[in-house]
């Protein structure tokens, strides 16, 4: 039982994150602006705080989830310098904000930085580790020994840029499928389709590197590079920035629930988070040099 943890915001990831760290911290203090009434019971690890400077007093790590607005956010930090324990990091959710942006001016600078998760944070392993100019480098490596010891997978991102890593790897998919729909070259569904039965499930096991590795067959990534890379650097030349018209927004969203065939928000999410609890008890078999062993045993019983 690593840490007293709170939870600044508690919507959709902020919600997620307490159920993360409540089955593996000892005390989650939580606190969100329209979330004052809620009250769980008192076997609960879970404290609902009136104002965010109770929720991080006595926490040893913040783990802030508030809407995605620099002001806001920054708003929020400033109140929490005179109740924030000297040793306390707090790691900002925010899917793109800069931490430098978030840090600049704080007393406590060197203790902020970015953890970014992804949706649902208490399913999902990564979370995207990132300091700013004024982050101190212990600080960093508190937060992954942290969010390591709570089950999770994260990465330290040695340069800050809008969006981190994960969510420009998903920009660089969505430019792809939005121009695919606006040029007329495949339906939403066939675009959901090609990722569903064919980038999705290999890069669930192999990222992208590990799965052009084999792409260059027994020549391995080298052999792929010589041999289609050029193809892919064409492709990248070929690149088109869609425009998000109304005409195409309205087209995505009732093409997106047509194919759904009615399933409401909550059902998906049900049905995506039980079939993602099995797709990540396979994907754990991972190929990194500590696990290749135990993987290749596993693969060969
Ligand atoms: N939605 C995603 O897929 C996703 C994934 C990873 C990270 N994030 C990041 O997580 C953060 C939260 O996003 P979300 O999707 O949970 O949003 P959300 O709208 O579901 O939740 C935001 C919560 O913040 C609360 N709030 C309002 N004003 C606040 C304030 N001044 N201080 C603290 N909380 C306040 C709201 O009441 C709400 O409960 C954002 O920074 C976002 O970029 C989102």
């Amino acid at each position: 039982m690593p840490k007293t943890v709170a939870v600044l915001g508690c919507g959709l990831i902020g919600s997620s994150w307490i159920a993360a760290f409540s089955t593996q911290c000892q005390t989650v203090k939580a606190w969100d602006p329209q979330h004052s009434v809620i009250r769980p019971d008192a076997s609960s690890p879970i404290q609902w705080c009136d104002t965010p400077e109770d929720a991080v007093e006595g926490a040893d790590f913040v783990q802030e989830s508030g809407p995605e607005d620099l002001a806001i956010k920054r708003e929020l930090y400033a109140r929490l310098s005179n109740k924030l324990a000297a040793h306390a990091i707090v790691a900002s959710s925010s899917s793109a904000l800069l931490p430098s942006d978030l840090q600049a001016g704080l007393s406590f600078a060197e203790r902020v930085l970015v953890g970014h998760p992804f949706n649902p944070p208490h399913l999902i392993p990564l979370v995207e580790v990132v300091g700013g100019r004024d982050t101190a480098p212990s600080v960093l490596e508190e937060a992954v020994r942290f969010y390591k010891a709570i089950g999770k997978h994260p990465i330290r991102l040695n340069v800050e840029r809008k969006g981190h890593l994960a969510n420009r790897l998903q920009a660089a998919v969505w430019r792809e499928a939005v121009d695919a729909v606006a040029t007329g070259q495949a339906t939403v569904q066939d675009v959901d389709a090609a990722v569903t039965y064919a980038l999705g499930p290999r890069w669930a096991l192999l990222g992208p590197f590990a799965t052009f590795h084999l792409g260059g067959g027994s020549g391995g990534l080298a052999h792929f590079i010589d041999h289609l890379g050029p193809v892919f650097e064409d492709l990248w030349d070929d690149a088109k920035r869609p425009t998000m018209t109304s005409e195409l927004k309205r087209e995505l969203i009732d093409s997106t629930q047509k194919q759904l065939g009615g399933l409401s928000v909550d059902e998906l999410t049900l049905l995506r988070n039980d079939r993602l609890k099995s797709i990540l008890r396979i994907a754990a078999l991972q190929l990194s040099p500590e696990t290749r062993t135990s993987t290749v045993e596993k693969l060969n019983p």
